[in-house]
């Protein structure tokens, strides 16, 4: 009986225990919901926006994890940049790369962030956020004739052509809005 009182006791304690634990950790995400519902941190260093901007879509770093930044961001990758020349002083390296790799995707509890580190977190770093599997599949039915045939997009790079709040770090697909097929 004694025993029996004893493990009961026991058995109790794990339960009650674990379950205290579970709650804890839902208060958490509860907590936390706010940040992961917000899609993504729009870009905020003004060196980062004017350099970054300057070809293109000045991309959110949460849009990469960070071994993928680290591959992008050095004067030697930068030099051919995609085809270009993107190199940028030793100052200005230091403090874009300090930036991207702050705010890289798994730093962040955003929706969109979460979703790309959870996908890039194996393999080979993409170089390109079009290379993330998540974003791929994200557009994979979209037809060719829509991006590469399409004059005011030309590629799937161009993430503000089709979404009209990219650059407040909104992709959701109510936001979205394909130039010539506006019906898409
Ligand atoms: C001189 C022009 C130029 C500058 C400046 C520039 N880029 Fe690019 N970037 C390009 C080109 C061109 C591409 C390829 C676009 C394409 O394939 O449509 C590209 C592509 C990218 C991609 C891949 C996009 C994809 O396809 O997913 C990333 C990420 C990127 N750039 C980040 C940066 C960052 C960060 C900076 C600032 C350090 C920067 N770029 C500055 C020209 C530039
Ligand atoms: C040709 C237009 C176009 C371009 C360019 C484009 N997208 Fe999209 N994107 C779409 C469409 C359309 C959808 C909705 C797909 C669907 O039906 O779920 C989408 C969906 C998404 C989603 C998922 C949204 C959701 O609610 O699930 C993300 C994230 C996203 N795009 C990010 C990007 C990023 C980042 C870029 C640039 C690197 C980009 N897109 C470029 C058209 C585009």
């Amino acid at each position: 009986m004694k025993i029996k009182l004893i493990s009961a006791a026991v058995l109790a304690g794990l339960l009650f225990g674990s379950q205290a634990a579970v709650a804890e950790e839902s208060l958490l995400w509860a907590l936390m919901t706010p940040l992961r519902q917000k899609e993504l941190v729009p870009v905020e260093n003004k060196l980062y926006k004017q350099e970054c901007g300057a070809c293109h879509f000045a991309y959110q770093p949460g849009l990469l994890p960070g071994k993928s930044w680290q591959k992008l961001l050095t004067h030697e990758a930068l030099l051919d940049h995609f085809g270009e020349d993107a190199d940028l002083d030793q100052e200005s390296l230091k403090e874009i790369y300090d930036y991207a790799l702050a705010n890289a995707a798994e730093k962040s509890y955003h929706k969109r962030s979460r979703k790309i580190a959870i996908s890039t977190a194996e393999g080979e770093p993409p170089l390109r956020i079009t290379e993330v599997r998540y974003i791929k599949r994200k557009h994979h039915e979209i037809p060719d004739k829509m991006i590469r045939g399409n004059k005011k997009v030309k590629s799937l790079s161009n993430c503000n052509a089709c979404h009209t709040q990219a650059a407040e770090g909104v992709f959701d697909e109510d936001t979205v809005s394909i130039p010539n097929y506006p019906k898409y």
